[in-house]
């Protein structure tokens, strides 16, 4: 049976007071399941509550890094402070980094390297938008981004797809368009240097669609939004995953 990632994107919502509420409250599931990994990405300022807070099988990532480990930077962060807060995993390349932020190509293989060489397992974004999904370019989209993002990188990574036209909006990808893009990934990925460890989906993910978008051959988990910030959403479809076959 596979293995299956369920992330939790918080972006720039919940205050460490909103985080200790959140975590006190999922304690009570019980996840007995050791092929199930629930990774959430608390805003920088709360991440020290989550992992005060949070129960022990929830691992806690990062929303971003800076690629140098000091320096004159000011408002980043180095991924030596995040290892000193046991950040485990850390997005890289998210739509609204590289459309609202103007994160590009080269900046996001930067990161990349950084955080493999502190040990810390990115979660590469790809996605097209809205209007390269109209002109049926979403591919050579995905393509690109890959490939210059993940440039020279022999590591292991793993790989969210999240077409951005999906993302917020409540139109979630239907679970065919989603396997055929996640296919055409592994496809892709199969003979470049780094190891691919998962393809999630995100874009509008919900207790209601989780379960058919997992049970695809090439889905391997989901990267949550919205309905993350809901502890009561969240955990009903940790539960979903919790009791699928
Ligand atoms: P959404 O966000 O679930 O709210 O669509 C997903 C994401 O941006 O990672």
């Amino acid at each position: 049976m596979k293995k299956i990632v369920i992330a939790g994107n918080w972006k720039m919502n919940m205050t460490r007071k909103e985080t200790k509420e959140f975590m006190v409250r999922i304690s009570s599931f019980t996840m007995d399941r050791n092929d199930i990994d629930v990774i959430l990405f608390p805003p920088y300022t709360s991440i020290d509550s989550a992992q005060s807070f949070k129960p022990e099988w929830i691992k806690i990532g990062s929303q971003n890094l800076w690629y140098k480990d000091s320096g004159a930077f000011t408002g980043e962060i180095s991924p030596i402070f995040l290892k000193e807060l046991g950040v485990e995993y850390v997005l890289i390349g998210h739509s609204e980094r590289r459309h609202i932020l103007n994160e590009q190509d080269e900046i996001l293989n930067l990161k990349v390297k950084s955080a493999l060489q502190h040990d810390i397992i990115p979660i590469f974004c790809v996605g097209e938008r809205k209007e390269e999904n109209e002109k049926n370019i979403g591919k050579q989209v995905i393509k690109r981004q890959i490939e210059e993002g993940l440039k020279f990188i022999n590591q292991e990574v793993i790989l969210a797809y999240e077409p951005v036209w999906a993302i917020g909006t409540g139109r979630a990808a239907t679970p065919d368009i989603a396997e055929e893009m996640h296919s055409y990934i592994t496809q892709l990925t199969l003979e470049k240097p780094f190891t691919v460890k998962a393809i999630l989906y995100g874009g509008s993910v919900n207790p209601d669609n989780i379960s058919d978008l997992i049970a695809m051959p090439h889905i391997d988990g989901v990267l949550i939004g919205g309905a993350s910030l809901s502890s009561d959403k969240f955990l009903k479809m940790l539960d979903i995953v919790k009791k699928r076959r």
